[in-house]
């Protein structure tokens, strides 16, 4: 299936469900850092806040579900609980929020309350998608919400399974807005419409890099995967991160971009530098000069500029993947100037990725990006064009799936 066919219409949501009264559980993603037992990036959670006060508007009892890191099922540990999560939850809401380690003991709510439980991923069969697990968490609740667009590509017993089994299930709120603002980016762009796609590896993006070819007027690479792209002109790439095995694929989309009329726009300058360190000598050289010695880490200043035309000009801008070391001062202007410049344009533009919303931070254009993903892999996957069977197990008409 292709996002072309997602038609939101097509799935259940929030405000098809009679909530009044009812426990409603709602599968979230607090995935979200910590040092410390204390949360640094709180996004998730802010994200999660209009779906559950929606809910707790509508006179029902919350449960609240998620994952968080990868554990060891049937292991618990301190590290990965999600008892820090709770305190910060009842500020947030400015109501108590009950800390459930014990599910399987039940869960009684009255309307107004909200439980949150302990990671789901300590359940034995959570990754599995088993079908016991999920009937039992299904059991908690009258009504399951999907609100977790981060996991959206995970057929877990928390996501799909529970959905399947559930008296009734939904799509949340959240879950909705993500498939909406990727629906008008990919589906419904308004041209021209640009992609930016940077990070370390081809092959990690091959399959997004020739679906988007498809739909853009411009495709930017950065990164590894340009370094590549680099090599299949020709040049010297010197010590640079790259795939070799990916030459003559990257030569291939090239060719394919020349014969369908669009633009690939390759770098032309390059920060280089002999040692991949934050403390290494940046030097900025004509493409075609990089020396075996060098190794590129970001795009040159002329590029960035040519770049950032491109940008002031596109309509839709999807950006996935920074185009050098940003976290380096040295090697950080490429990233900046083409944040600064998606930040400065009037597309729509939407962003996700866990370097890409890091960059958007560093250099502080939050709000001036259309849309921030909350997903890295479930962001990606849908970029690819896939419709996850979590997506469609919502579907009104579930025999879809
Ligand atoms: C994420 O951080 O991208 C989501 O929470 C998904 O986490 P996962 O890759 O461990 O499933």
């Amino acid at each position: 299936m292709d996002m072309d066919t997602l038609d939101l219409q097509s799935v259940r949501q929030l405000n098809d469900v009679d909530l009044n009264g009812k426990t409603v559980l709602i599968r979230v993603d607090f995935n979200v850092p910590m040092h410390d037992g204390r949360v640094t990036n709180a996004s998730r959670i802010e994200a999660s806040l209009p779906t559950i006060r929606q809910v707790l508007a509508a006179n029902a009892a919350v449960i609240l579900l998620s994952h968080r890191g990868r554990p060891t099922e049937g292991t618990k540990t301190d590290a990965l609980s999600l008892a820090p999560i709770a305190p910060v939850l009842q500020t947030y809401l400015q109501r108590p929020v009950q800390f459930i380690n014990d599910w399987r003991a039940g869960v009684t709510l009255q309307p107004g309350e909200v439980a949150l439980l302990e990671n789901c991923r300590f359940n034995r069969g959570e990754k599995a998608n088993d079908p016991q697990l999920a009937q039992q968490l299904a059991a908690l609740a009258d009504v399951f919400v999907m609100d977790a667009f981060g996991v959206i590509h995970r057929q877990q017993a928390s996501t799909y399974g529970i959905a399947q089994c559930a008296p009734v299930a939904c799509a949340g709120p959240l879950l909705c807005l993500e498939l909406a603002s990727l629906t008008k980016a990919l589906d419904h762009p308004q041209p021209p419409m640009l992609a930016i796609v940077g990070g370390a590896k081809v092959s990690t993006k091959l399959t997004l890099l020739t679906r988007l070819l498809d739909r853009v007027d411009q495709l930017i690479v950065g990164g590894g995967i340009a370094n590549t792209f680099i090599a299949a002109q020709g040049y010297s790439i010197g010590k640079s991160l790259y795939e070799a095995d990916l030459v003559d694929e990257a030569r291939r989309l090239l060719e394919r971009a020349k014969q369908s009329g669009k633009d690939f726009p390759l770098p032309t300058d390059v920060v280089v530098a002999e040692q991949f360190d934050a403390q290494a000598r940046p030097m900025i050289k004509p493409v075609d000069q990089v020396t075996a010695q060098e190794m590129i880490l970001d795009i040159g200043p002329q590029t960035a500029q040519r770049l950032s035309q491109y940008l002031h000009q596109a309509k839709t801008i999807v950006w996935n993947g920074p185009v050098g070391v940003f976290e380096w001062p040295a090697f950080a202007n490429g990233t900046q100037v083409l944040a600064q410049a998606i930040a400065d344009s009037d597309a729509f533009s939407l962003a996700g990725g866990g370097d890409t919303i890091a960059a958007i931070d560093q250099f502080g254009v939050r709000e001036q990006i259309s849309y921030i993903s909350t997903g890295g892999g479930a962001f990606l996957t849908l970029l690819e064009g896939h419709i996850p069977p979590t997506v469609k197990v919502l579907y009104k008409c579930a025999d879809v799936v």
